[in-house]
């Protein structure tokens, strides 16, 4: 009977084997929600914001699942409240990891991911403060706030897959403490790297506060580890508006809209982007942010 049950686990080694080489495909997000403001003009306050917010998630991301592709949600500027009522809105399916920025814990704003733990299991949480302190919450010298980059390293349940989805909103006082900061987000995600697989496909998110040609954009495009998937998706697979930022302005006021937010991924051409889209902020009148949200659909 021995070689029996070796067979059979041979061939189950087999099919996990196969399992784990098949393709893998993400829908990521980022969104810049906009800090919860009292609210002023065409800004209304997060209880009014926040309920749009979560439907457009839930809406975004159960599309993703039903279409077989796993949804990683990277946002900025939430407050410990607004995480509250976003944990609650998107319901007990999701899980979050970050902190708020000012102290490690619940004080400042979060650079929080939301993942699905049925869709992927989170094996490692690195948050590095963009500071020569990275391990306690600090600022670089001249920035506004205190900032961080958030590296996970998950494994995809249904194929055994592993990647590195990173989250990150760098400083919009100091152009050093941004052109700074992309090299302590690199190198963060590098030595994460370093320990949990060279070969690691890896995400990047975040609002950059740079344009394309600015600071922290031309850092990354010089250091050439990562791509902008605005640039790999091909013109017919961009979707939606050019830029992500718009402020809470009506169009026909002056144009202070820019492209400031970006999913990265690499290293090489480790993914293929199927579709990139810049969406809507402005929900049948409502503003869900001075962001639109971007995603992208990757695939392996
Ligand atoms: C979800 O998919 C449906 C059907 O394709 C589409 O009409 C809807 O706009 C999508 N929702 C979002 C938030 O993208
Ligand atoms: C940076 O953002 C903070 C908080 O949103 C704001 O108070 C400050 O004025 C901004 N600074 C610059 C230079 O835009
Ligand atoms: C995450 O991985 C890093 C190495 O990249 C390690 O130093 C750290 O202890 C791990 N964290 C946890 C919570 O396991």
């Amino acid at each position: 009977m021995r070689w029996l049950i070796t067979l059979g686990t041979l061939l189950m080694a087999a099919a996990t084997q196969t399992a784990a080489a098949g393709p893998l495909d993400l829908r990521v997000i980022t969104f810049n929600i906009r800090y919860a403001a009292p609210g002023d003009n065409y800004e209304k306050p997060w209880s009014t914001r926040g309920p749009v917010v979560i439907d457009w998630v839930s809406e975004t991301t159960a599309n993703a699942t039903a279409a077989g592709a796993v949804p990683v949600v990277g946002m900025q500027e939430v407050l410990h409240e607004q995480l509250v009522d976003i944990t609650a809105g998107l319901g007990s399916a999701w899980s979050y990891i970050g902190t708020g920025r000012d102290d490690g814990k619940e004080a400042g704003e979060y650079c929080p991911i939301f993942y699905q733990p049925d869709q992927v299991k989170l094996l490692n949480t690195t948050q590095k403060w963009l500071s020569k302190t990275p391990d306690v919450p600090s600022y670089w010298p001249g920035a506004g706030s205190r900032r961080y980059v958030l590296v996970a390293v998950f494994e995809d349940q249904a194929t055994g897959t592993r990647f590195i989805a990173a989250n990150t909103h760098l400083d919009n006082a100091s152009s050093e403490a941004r052109s700074e900061g992309v090299k302590i987000v690199l190198s963060a995600i590098r030595d994460v790297q370093t320990h949990w697989g060279p070969d690691l496909p890896v995400t990047l998110s975040g609002d950059f506060n740079s344009e394309p040609g600015q600071d922290a954009y031309a850092g990354m495009i010089a250091d050439g580890y990562l791509q902008d998937s605005y640039t790999l998706a091909d013109e017919q697979a961009r979707f939606g508006p050019y830029e992500t930022y718009t402020g809470f302005v009506p169009d026909e006021i002056p144009d202070v809209s820019a492209r400031i937010d970006f999913i990265w991924v690499g290293p090489d051409a480790t993914w293929d982007v199927t579709r990139y889209e810049v969406v809507d902020n402005d929900v049948d009148g409502v503003y869900m942010s001075d962001h639109r949200p971007v995603f992208v659909d990757i695939t392996l």
